[in-house]
């Protein structure tokens, strides 16, 4: 791969260009091959140990995007105006425990693990769970933890639409137990295996932004010699 100016002002154009859409052209609509990038981009998104704990939901019923509309107040722009709307899950303790039969399949189905291998990286995967980062220490633990993954797939799916010309918001703006219930009560959401993490929507803008406001370079980084 070429590394060029252009890229690299591509790159950054891209970032200034995404913002959280607060106001959506519903008349506009992502064209399926623009939305196929999105959620590949979400699918091919690193995780710890490459367990992927993660699902994308794509709420197309207009329904449902009702019965969400009051338990999800920072969503409402969305639902109403955005042509695509996702729902990202994080996968619970049930699948995400060193020992569950999930960690099992994607290492010897997903990603292809002589069984001998695979018990050591599950060895290694106990351990990083018990001492490294206390994650059996609660429920919550273990699913922030999977749920902290899914903000990276939700970051490079913004990122992809950007450079697609694509607008998007970001959306944690919701009552997670009230969203998980209505999922659950249509039969969507099996809340032994996951839970509701994130949401966004993508379309495009019906008004211009207001100018990005970000701390500077230097008072977010520190250089360490
Ligand atoms: C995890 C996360 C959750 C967010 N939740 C909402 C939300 O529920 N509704 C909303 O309108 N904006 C939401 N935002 C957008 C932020 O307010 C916005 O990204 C921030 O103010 C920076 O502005 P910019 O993205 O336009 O540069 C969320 C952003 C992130 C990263």
């Amino acid at each position: 791969m070429t590394v060029t100016t252009d890229t690299r002002k591509q790159i950054l154009d891209a970032f200034q260009f995404r913002h959280a859409t607060k106001q959506f052209d519903s008349s506009k609509t992502v064209s399926d091959e623009d939305f196929a990038v999105i959620l590949e981009a979400g699918r091919l998104s690193p995780s710890s140990y490459g367990f992927e704990p993660w699902k994308f939901l794509v709420l197309e019923s207009q329904e449902l995007k009702e019965k969400l509309w009051p338990v999800a107040w920072g969503a409402q722009n969305s639902l109403k105006g955005a042509n695509r709307f996702v729902i990202v899950l994080a996968r619970k303790k049930a699948d995400t425990l060193y020992s569950s039969d999930y960690i099992t399949r994607i290492m010897t189905e997903v990603q292809g693990i002589p069984t001998e291998y695979a018990e050591q990286k599950r060895a290694s995967f106990e351990a990083f769970q018990k001492k490294d980062f206390d994650l059996l220490e609660s429920d919550r633990a273990l699913f922030d933890w999977a749920s902290k993954q899914t903000y990276i797939a939700l970051g490079n799916m913004l990122t992809a639409a950007a450079l697609l010309g694509i607008d998007s918001c970001p959306i944690e703006g919701f009552n997670k137990a009230a969203v998980e219930e209505i999922l659950v009560n249509e039969g969507i959401l099996d809340p032994e295996h996951f839970g509701v993490s994130v949401m966004a929507g993508f379309g495009y803008r019906a008004v211009e932004p207001y100018p990005k406001t970000r701390q500077s370079l230097q008072e977010v980084v520190q250089y360490l010699k």
